[in-house]
């Protein structure tokens, strides 16, 4: 088992969780602490005892408040450019993630930290859960995907308002919006999670794997969705889980799925 610096990795029930742990610096993320990110995602992926990711932030406060500022100051406009392809690379590997990818938001998620809530699955907040992407106050735009998933999420409109005017909003809204799936109370928050993994983990994990590909396939440049989709589902009628699935249907008895 890795250990991590700045990430606490537990495994439990078939279902890992993913905490940042910089509660000091409401989880901002340091390079080292997004590689680790990176390392543990792909751990849970290659545990087969996995079914499903939550990715939350330690203490009362904070998701992630950003990026680590206090990395920026000196950084040349060639180590920003790959700054952020790095952070870019990381947090495609969650949105292609073929085991459902939740994050538990659990205060600030700003700047890194809403892009971090972006490129998982589903996102559930807490009510004291602040979202925002406040980049240009510091005379930046966002690097980690915000300009582009936070207008897939709720739209041209508000984001570029977000984007511009660096407000932040609050869970309420962020659920109005579309931003987030369910607000809840911070005690209950990682228990939503769960309720929500628990009935996601009786499902096929190949028929899961397709969905994920096929949803992500409608942003991708050059990829017609459409054809994802046939091309999924054709790939389903393979698998031992197809069969399982339908004949447990035909015998009114519930399905209990390999992912073969
Ligand atoms: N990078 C580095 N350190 C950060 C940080 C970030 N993104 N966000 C918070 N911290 C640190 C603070 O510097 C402080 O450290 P210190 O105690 O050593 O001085 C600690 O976390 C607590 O933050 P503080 O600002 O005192 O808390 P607060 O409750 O007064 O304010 C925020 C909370 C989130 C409003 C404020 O911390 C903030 O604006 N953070 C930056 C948000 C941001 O711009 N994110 C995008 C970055 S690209």
């Amino acid at each position: 088992m890795a250990t991590f610096e700045n990430i606490l990795y537990k495994a439990e029930n078939g279902i890992c969780t993913i905490t940042i742990n910089r509660p000091d610096k409401l989880n901002a993320l340091n390079r080292s602490t997004i590689l680790e990110i990176g390392k543990s995602v792909k751990m849970a992926q290659s545990d087969p005892l996995v079914k499903g990711i939550i990715i939350t932030g330690a203490g009362p406060k904070a998701f992630v408040a950003g990026a680590d500022i206090s990395e920026f100051l000196g950084l040349s406009a060639e180590e920003g450019t790959a700054m952020a392809q790095d952070g870019q690379d990381i947090f495609k590997s969650i949105e292609h993630s073929v085991k459902p990818v939740l994050a538990a938001v659990n205060g600030f998620a700003l700047g890194g930290g809403c892009e971090l809530a972006m490129s998982c699955h589903i996102r559930v907040a807490s009510d004291n859960a602040k979202f925002g992407q406040p980049e240009v106050n510091l005379g930046l735009i966002p690097g980690y995907g915000g300009t582009q998933r936070l207008i897939q999420y709720i739209g041209k409109t508000k984001a570029t308002e977000l984007l511009m005017t660096a407000d932040l909003i609050g869970a309420p809204e962020a659920l109005l919006l579309g931003l987030v799936n369910y607000v809840t109370t911070p005690d209950q928050l990682l228990a939503k999670c769960g309720e929500i993994l628990e009935k996601i983990k009786t499902k096929s994990p190949l028929a899961l794997a397709g969905v994920i590909r096929s949803v992500n396939a409608f942003y991708e440049d050059g990829t017609d969705g459409f054809k994802k989709e046939v091309e999924e589902f054709g790939k389903c009628f393979g698998t031992e889980d197809f069969k399982e699935g339908t004949s447990a249907f035909l015998e009114k008895r519930k399905a209990s799925f390999s992912g073969r």
